[in-house]
């Protein structure tokens, strides 16, 4: 059998489980066609301005893939991750600690979703954006391709302290990172694979100083990472800069499962990485990954399916801008 039939074959196969997955985890009723008569061009105007924003800025892709991510784990695939405070005191979910000073790539969705107002004014929805976007960016940055189910409303409302508790956080634990993914009907193996969305993108270098100045309160560098590693660590994120930046992986650029690699070889930077090892499920994972990347590449997209699944819990309508709500149509 030929490179190609074997391709065939994988595409087949991705479109079939794409369906189930769809199905079994959509009541939204999300689907491929949703736009193909209100804005048939919608995903390649999407599209052409990812490619044009990463282009510009390689690392952007990292942040724009995780938005949906975020957007997804709070009130469900909604937008609200987009949207604005306009009362002092209300904060929204992007003033949360947990995204404050961390999420990016906020304008370039205004951008993206002003040239789909031009073209079809008052039909994309803000959260199908940001999945269209997620695959997208993923694709280009070395991720392959999957098929994005949408039909997804926008919300109205978005707080901050509803942040945490709904997304996993770097300190993490396995069973912690387990609960806080079952909570939007994610299992074990989901959480594992779309950890591997850490094949891209930056993190502050304060979010690893504990493992690296004062593990466990003993001023000393985690005795499971690795030395040689710990001492470069050591080199670009001196104590004094914890607002620094260090690669999530070893190929931040490209999107691959040297992720896992890197966690087999005592590289992981997160506590909540390097947690995936402390179950079988997550070695196994991670050698499979690394043994066979394609297998990765194939299941985060179906990971992203299901993710990108999760139901709003408060559907309320359609936003001209993706920052703010407007009354309602
Ligand atoms: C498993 C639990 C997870 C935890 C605890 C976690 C935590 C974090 C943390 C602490 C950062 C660095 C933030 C900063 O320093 O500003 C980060 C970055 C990132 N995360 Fe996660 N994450 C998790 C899962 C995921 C998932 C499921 C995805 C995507 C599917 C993802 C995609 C990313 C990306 C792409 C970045 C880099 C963003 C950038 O360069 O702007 N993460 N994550």
């Amino acid at each position: 059998m030929d490179f190609r039939s074997i391709e065939v074959q994988r595409w087949m196969l991705a479109a079939i489980l794409a369906v189930v997955v769809a199905a079994k985890f959509s009541e939204a009723q999300l689907t491929t066609d949703f736009y193909d008569s209100s804005c048939p061009q919608a995903a390649s105007i999407v599209k052409q301005k990812v490619d044009a924003i990463v282009d510009a800025d390689r690392g952007l892709a990292a942040a724009l893939m995780r938005l949906h991510f975020h957007d997804c784990f709070v009130r469900g695939c909604d937008g609200s991750v987009l949207l604005n405070s306009t009362d002092p005191n209300i904060l929204t979910e992007k003033s949360a600690l947990l995204n404050n000073n961390s999420l990016r790539g906020f304008e370039q969705i205004d951008e993206i979703k002003m040239e789909l107002e031009c073209a079809c004014p008052g039909v994309v929805s803000c959260a199908d954006i940001l999945a269209l976007v997620a695959r997208d960016a993923t694709v280009k940055v070395g991720g392959w391709s999957w098929p994005v189910f949408l039909g997804r409303i926008d919300g109205a409302g978005s707080f901050a302290d509803e942040v945490n508790g709904s997304l996993p956080e770097r300190t993490d634990n396995f069973t912690k990172l387990v609960q806080t993914f079952a909570k939007v009907g994610l299992d074990a193996k989901d959480m594992i694979i779309l950890s591997g969305g850490h094949s891209i993108g930056q993190v502050h270098c304060g979010a690893f100083f504990e493992r690296l100045y004062n593990f466990q309160g003993q001023n000393i560098t985690d005795p499971s990472m690795d030395p040689e590693f710990a001492e470069m660590l050591k080199v670009q994120c001196p104590q004094t800069q914890p607002f620094g930046f260090m690669a999530l992986d070893a190929t931040n650029g490209t999107f691959d499962s040297t992720y896992y690699l890197d966690l087999l070889t005592n590289k992981g930077l997160l506590e909540s990485d390097v947690a995936l090892l402390s179950d079988p499920l997550g070695v196994e994972y991670a050698i499979k990954a690394v043994q066979d990347p394609d297998t990765f590449l194939f299941e985060f997209g179906m990971a992203m399916i299901k993710m990108g699944s999760i139901p709003s819990v408060d559907p309320y309508g359609w936003r001209s801008h993706c920052a703010f709500t407007e009354p309602k149509y």
